[in-house]
């Protein structure tokens, strides 16, 4: 935690101790200070502090009159179905219709036909049944058309042949609010075409530490920035606030999110808990919701995390008080995937508390049903209040009402549906180049950009032709992994861009990831960077790149030494250290994740035939870069930076490069949420060396298909992966690049803690550590059950079997023979076990 921090939540505590309306909201039935104001509806978090704002939507009389005679005629049951959203996994157009559904949704991983893959057809057909099935009064119900809601936070880029827009981080380096309008206008045109009717976007995250997962879904750390986008993404989207019949045009509903302080929490820890003042709060986070606000958006998204402690979906006095008495907001309220559960006092199947702080609709994916029939029986039963039900069921058929969604017809009659031309068109891909060529940040320059025209590039690094990889998360899929180039049809990687530009100019290109050549280029650009990732899982314990990604530091070294000049160039969702590439390379630039348009990048680098530059670089860092991995030298680059070809040219000093292996977070925590801490890997190995499969992306075969690693629910969705083994032996390990030494910990009575699950139990089961001269094995026990079960090992046994505790390479393996189907979720040292294996 940075200094400043830590001064902010000091005096949050003062705060809070002084301001007792300050602090989060009670939960329903408590009858604090806050809580009896809020039964009057008035409720603010601190009322003087939150500005005033209006909503300018008005719906004409006619749209008012027409809810207000839907909602005196709907059953109960019609009206709870309303303020639930199911994810298509987990749901059926049958069901949209026996429960009157309001929503359905999209999460990363689904897709209609339960395929992520589905071609676009697909969708609009899936829009299309949803939607008969919604409106169908054959039961003598009111049939309230459903609305689908999908993540198109960088373009409609769940769909296979969309455009990829740059993802936010690399938008906000634009400074460009004109072009994010246009932005929004083509991803809501691109979505019409498959059916859906709203987005999940755009995140107005505030980040304000680098080492969130999502930070690259927030435009900047500078709420000034994001507060300037906010207005524009959401004209783009969803036309102006007057616009009240939306699907008459090429639009659709925004939803900004994730209301509030999803990018202040502490430690950047995704779904964490913010400390900040209110005022921080207000200032910082809270800052783009006055624009959106303005611009009329139609719902706000609320977010996993919490403020001083209190989970946000079940914070009254900011979601009821602050944002829709306060501010105004006239729109509804979603939660998050699930986040009702973990609203204090909730499960995923049980939570009024939400609809009470002011949730409007519930995102339920595959909770749906529990929390359908919870709220049902609690509306019965008069503990939810009636005026709550009818507030929320009015808010989601007003915003309905303003889409025109009651006289648009099925989603295939409605304009620009199924016109498939429109995924990615040439137009539209001319507006997410033009965001790419002004996204790009220059940091360093000696005299080699632009490139020279008539001469031989080589285009080095693993990233250079990964259209993946330059997309980053929430691509096609959830994580953005387990596809490749042959899923961006028509899009142009960073290297085919590259090719291009340097033939058009007279020269030649080679792609070649590792550097090596035949022919001596007179110039190298190495691609490399961050591997997607998606929410949690893209947590870092600090801004450095993992470890197995600074291969390509080591290409520019040796290019360099050849007196090859080079272009370092990198992919990255935040500002990381990189000094040895600023160091070893002659100019660097910074990528951020462009998406599917890779030529923009060559639009700047690449001169024309006569070695004039075709675009100079505009990109202005939207954050401070790094000088060090944890940040505690400050900036390197400060927020705002930026160079141009006519920048002068300036002497550069050697920074200083440490080794960032050495760089732990929480050293004894090694596998969690899905995936290795920094710095370690998962790997399966079988009983020849040689045989191995490191586990990045699932699910994965291993030893010819003999294994295969999924993932599984723990915690968090997909927080463990499954091993199923068909037969033999193989081992499942955790490996650190530098050993370990835990021989610390050993002498304390620390145990090897294994969170585990055993479907079907192994024919024997060897858990130890492994270290480069030694290793020491227990045979142990895993019977098979339906729960999870944290088993732990003392240290001091392995040491006693010959494992050398200060110095391992793999101090978890667990080795079994047999058909075994087992998963892992978590695996770390510490003394809680449940039960504690004998040493045998
Ligand atoms: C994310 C949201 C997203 C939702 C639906 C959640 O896990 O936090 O940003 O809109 O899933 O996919
Ligand atoms: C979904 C995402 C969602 C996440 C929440 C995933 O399975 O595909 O959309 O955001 O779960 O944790």
């Amino acid at each position: 935690m940075t200094d400043w921090k830590r001064l902010a939540s000091g005096l949050a505590l003062a705060l809070a101790a002084t301001a007792c309306a300050t602090g989060p909201d009670a939960t329903i039935g408590q009858s604090s200070d806050g809580a009896s104001k809020m039964q009057d509806g008035k409720a603010v978090a601190h009322p003087d502090i939150w500005p005033a704002y209006e909503y300018p939507v008005v719906l004409p009389k006619s749209d008012t009159t027409m809810v207000a005679d839907l909602v005196a005629r709907m059953t109960l049951e019609e009206k709870i179905g309303q303020l639930v959203q199911a994810d298509l996994c987990c749901v059926t157009p049958e069901d949209a219709k026996k429960y009157n559904l309001g929503s359905i949704l999209v999460g990363g991983n689904s897709g209609p036909n339960g395929n992520d893959l589905s071609p676009a057809p697909d969708w609009l057909a899936a829009a299309d049944a949803f939607y008969n099935a919604s409106v169908d009064k054959s039961d003598g119900g009111v049939g309230i058309p459903i609305i689908w809601g999908v993540d198109a936070v960088h373009g409609h880029a769940n769909i296979i042949g969309a455009t990829v827009f740059p993802h936010n981080i690399g938008l906000g380096a634009m400074r460009d609010p004109d072009l994010i309008e246009q932005i929004g206008a083509v991803t809501a045109k691109e979505i019409r075409v498959t059916g859906q009717e709203w987005t999940f976007a755009p995140t107005v995250a505030v980040p304000q530490d680098f080492r969130w997962g999502r930070a690259y879904e927030g435009y900047s750390s500078n709420p000034e920035l994001v507060a300037s986008y906010v207005g524009a993404m959401v004209r783009g989207l969803q036309g102006p606030p007057s616009n009240n019949d939306i699907l008459a045009g090429p639009h659709v509903i925004a939803s900004t999110k994730h209301f509030l302080a999803d990018g202040g929490t502490d430690g950047g820890v995704d779904q964490g808990d913010s400390s900040v003042t209110e005022e921080e709060l207000r200032d910082v986070h809270g800052a783009p919701y006055g624009p959106a606000i303005g611009e009329g958006v139609a719902t706000v998204m609320v977010s996993f995390s919490s403020w001083q402690g209190k989970k946000m979906t079940g914070n009254k006095s900011l979601v009821t008080g602050v944002l829709k008495d306060r501010m105004d907001f006239g729109g509804f309220v979603v939660s998050d995937w699930n986040a009702h559960g973990q609203v204090e006092g909730c499960t995923n199947e049980s939570c009024p508390q939400a609809l009470m702080a002011g949730v409007d609709m519930y995102m339920a994916p595959d909770t749906w049903k529990p929390i359908y029939t919870d709220l049902l029986k609690r509306a019965r039963s008069g503990e939810i209040p009636m005026a709550r039900i009818d507030d929320a069921v009015t808010r989601i058929l007003d915003v309905k009402a303003r889409l025109g969604l009651f006289h648009a017809g099925k989603p295939s009659d409605r304009l620009l549906a199924g016109d498939y031309d429109q995924l990615g068109s040439p137009e539209h891909r001319g507006v997410a180049r033009e965001a790419v060529r002004k996204s790009l940040v220059l940091l360093k320059n000696q005299g080699v950009l632009p490139l020279k025209p008539g001469g031989r590039l080589l285009v080095a690094g693993d990233g250079a032709n990964d259209l993946a990889r330059q997309s980053g998360g929430w691509t096609i899929s959830w994580q953005g992994t387990g596809i490749d180039n042959s899923h961006f049809p028509g899009a142009t990687s960073i290297w085919t861009g590259l090719e291009d530009a340097v033939e058009a100019a007279g020269g030649s290109a080679q792609l070649s990831p590792d550097g090596s050549f035949t022919q001596r280029p007179d110039a190298a650009v190495v691609v490399f960077g961050e591997t997607p990732y998606a929410e949690f899982q893209g947590d870092r314990a600090t801004l450095a790149l993992d470890p197995e990604l600074t291969g390509p530091y080591e290409t520019m070294r040796k290019l360099k030494a050849q007196g090859i000049p080079v272009i370092a160039l990198m992919l990255t969702g935040r500002p990381l250290y990189a000094n040895p590439a600023l160091n070893s390379a002659d100019a660097f630039v910074v990528a951020w994740l462009p998406g599917s348009e890779g030529e923009g990048v060559a639009d700047v680098l690449v001169g024309d035939a006569s070695g004039t530059p075709r675009f100079d670089f505009t990109g202005k860092l939207p954050a401070a870069w790094p000088r060090t991995a944890d940040m505690k030298d400050g900036a390197l680059f400060d927020y705002g930076y930026g160079l141009t070809y006519a920048s002068p040219s300036r002497a550069w000093s050697a920074l200083p490069e440490l080794d960032t292996s050495q760089l732990a977070g929480d050293s004894r925590l090694w596998f969690s949420a899905g995936a290795p801490a920094a710095r370690w890997s998962l790997l399966v190995n079988g009983q020849n060396t040689g045989e191995q499969t490191r586990v990045t992306t699932v699910p994965v075969e291993a030893l010819g298909g003999r294994v295969r690693v999924t993932a599984e629910n723990f915690i968090v969705q997909e927080g463990a992966r499954r091993i199923s083994i068909d037969n033999g032996t193989a081992s499942v390990a955790l490996r650190n690049f530098e050993p370990v030494d835990i021989a610390k910990e050993t002498n304390a009575d620390i145990l090897l803690l294994a969170t585990m699950k055993v479907w079907d139990a192994p024919d024997s089961a060897m858990l130890g550590s492994i270290g480069p001269d030694s290793e020491g094995f227990s045979s142990v026990k895993l019977p098979e059950g339906n729960r999870w079960v944290r088993y732990g090992i003392p240290l001091k046994c392995l040491r006693n079997k010959g494992a050398d505790v200060s110095e391992l390479t793999e101090p978890f393996v667990l080795t079994t023979t047999g058909k075994t189907d087992y998963a892992i979720g978590e695996v770390r040292l510490g003394t809680d076990a449940e039960v504690i294996l004998p040493c045998s």
